[in-house]
């Protein structure tokens, strides 16, 4: 897909959710592995950390865009109670199911992750039913970013936590030039390779130069209720970590 063709589906009433979910399901087989390579083996390190922030013992999580299983899965390694995964994409899925069986059988317990067939924009959750929303490298995906925020409000309990991975559009500054290029040139071409997949990895650079800074990020999260706690530039600030709550008591106007 050419550049023009992507940057179309960032114009009004283009089914950008359908060229995702599609082009996850395309390169499921090959994410994880371009995951590493592109992250030279960051990843699961962030992941790691952003499970740390809001993640404790007996908790019920539910993580949105799920992919692949990781950011689930280190939360059962947290000590979470239940987790809940849920994607657009079943290719995604399937291989997350797989990786939650195989870790299962290492450690001898079942039942913990259940990984299921659904929208961030339309959970399928009752209202106040999880302590933990978390999500990494989605909200930039989801043209509908303010009714995912609007969803995660509404299946958190009162003080239940959120943490976001994502990659911000970066601020001005001396490292910007190097990310562009690696985002622009390298991740592309790599993407190509390893994926064998010609558009997935050119979407990627265009819906970031689409998406928010960390600040303006942290003024949407403020804008749909949340309190924001803390706010991390991971890898030079080409990746970032937001945490945020729900208030305890719902803020009333006036
Ligand atoms: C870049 S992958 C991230 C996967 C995983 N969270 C990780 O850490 O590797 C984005 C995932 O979000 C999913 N996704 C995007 N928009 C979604 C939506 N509205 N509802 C559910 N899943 C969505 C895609 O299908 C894809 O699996």
């Amino acid at each position: 897909m050419s550049t023009d063709r992507t940057e179309r589906l960032f114009e009004e009433g283009a089914d950008r959710a359908t060229y995702v979910q599609t082009m996850f399901s395309e390169i499921s087989s090959r994410y994880d592995l371009m995951n590493r390579v592109m992250t030279v083996g960051q990843d699961q390190g962030w992941r790691r950390r952003a499970v740390r922030a809001v993640v404790r013992p007996g908790d019920t999580v539910v993580d949105a865009g799920t992919g692949t299983g990781d950011l689930a899965l280190a939360c059962i390694d947290a000590g979470a109670a239940q987790v809940i995964g849920l994607d657009f994409a079943r290719p995604m899925l399937m291989r997350a199911r797989t990786k939650a069986l195989r870790g299962e059988a290492l450690r001898g317990e079942f039942g913990l992750t259940g990984f299921a067939l659904g929208d961030a924009t339309h959970l399928p959750l009752p209202d106040a039913s999880v302590d933990v929303w978390c999500s990494a490298f989605v909200v930039r995906n989801i043209p509908d970013l303010d009714a995912a925020l609007r969803e995660a409000a509404r299946v958190l309990r009162p003080s239940g936590r959120l943490v976001f991975l994502e990659i911000p559009k970066m601020d001005a500054g001396p490292l910007r030039p190097f990310a562009r290029i690696h985002f622009k040139q390298i991740v592309p071409r790599l993407g190509r390779l390893i994926s064998g997949h010609r558009s997935a990895y050119a979407y990627l650079p265009v819906s970031v130069d689409h998406f928010l800074t960390p600040r303006e990020f942290t003024a949407r999260l403020r804008a749909a209720g949340f309190e924001v706690t803390q706010v991390r530039r991971l890898m030079f600030g080409t990746v970032a970590m937001h945490v945020a709550h729900k208030p305890e008591r719902e803020q009333t106007e006036g």
